[in-house]
């Protein structure tokens, strides 16, 4: 899928406040510092669209694209910086999974995962929390120009492997990119545009 246009459309705090019209959705979440911003930046061909940060926290509240002036991309705050509290659902700021669970417009959520560490309890937690949610979503791998083919290879196996061991039947759909040389950008594109035709 080819960009011809990226604009920003508004930032909230409140799910309330969020665009009301029925545009398909897609939403980038993960872990403070995964790359979510970079990653939009990245698909979008523009450096400056959602702000980034090396510091983790940087995007705090819901962030509305409108992109092809026909779908939302939406940059979320990251989980996993804020203080984490006892139960599950806490260490997900409450208006995160409030998006998730009233967001009607949500087609698929990315979840984003940094290439380079072993599966994370609280990314875990994440998909479980999106599979028990019935929220469709798909695995992005992030900065995947920071290690070798061999290693990716290696931790996206170590995924599966805990995923599998975990109840999901099979690994969910996943791509493996880097917001610094572009990688994995078309096949994510695509697959967007793919589900917009469906
Ligand atoms: P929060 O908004 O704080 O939740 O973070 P975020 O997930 O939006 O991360 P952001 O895009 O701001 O990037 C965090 C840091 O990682 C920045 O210093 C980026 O330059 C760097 N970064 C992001 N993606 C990549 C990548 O693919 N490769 C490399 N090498 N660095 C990346
Ligand atoms: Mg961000």
């Amino acid at each position: 899928m080819k960009i011809n246009s990226a604009e920003f459309v508004i930032s909230n705090s409140e799910v309330a406040k969020c665009p009301k019209d029925r545009i398909p959705e897609y939403a980038f979440i993960g872990r403070s510092n995964v790359g979510k911003s970079s990653l939009i930046n990245m698909l979008t061909n523009n450096k400056n669209l959602a702000k980034t940060s090396s510091r983790p926290g940087k995007t705090q509240l819901i962030n509305h694209f409108l992109i092809n002036k026909n779908w939302h991309l939406v940059d979320l705050p990251g989980y996993g910086y804020a203080k984490v509290s006892k139960t599950t659902k806490a260490k997900f700021q409450q208006f995160i999974t409030d998006y998730f669970e009233s967001r009607e417009q949500l087609i698929c959520a990315f979840v984003l995962v940094d290439i380079r560490h072993e599966p994370q309890k609280i990314d875990l937690e994440f998909i479980e929390y999106l599979g028990e949610s019935e929220i469709p979503f798909c695995i992005i791998f992030t900065k995947a120009d920071k290690i070798g083919k061999n290693v990716i290879q290696k931790n996206v196996a170590a995924y599966k492997k805990n995923l599998l061991a975990n109840n999901w039947e099979e690994m969910p759909q996943y791509f493996v990119t880097s917001s610094e040389n572009a990688l994995g950008k078309e096949d994510v594109l695509n697959y967007i545009d793919s589900v917009n035709q469906e």
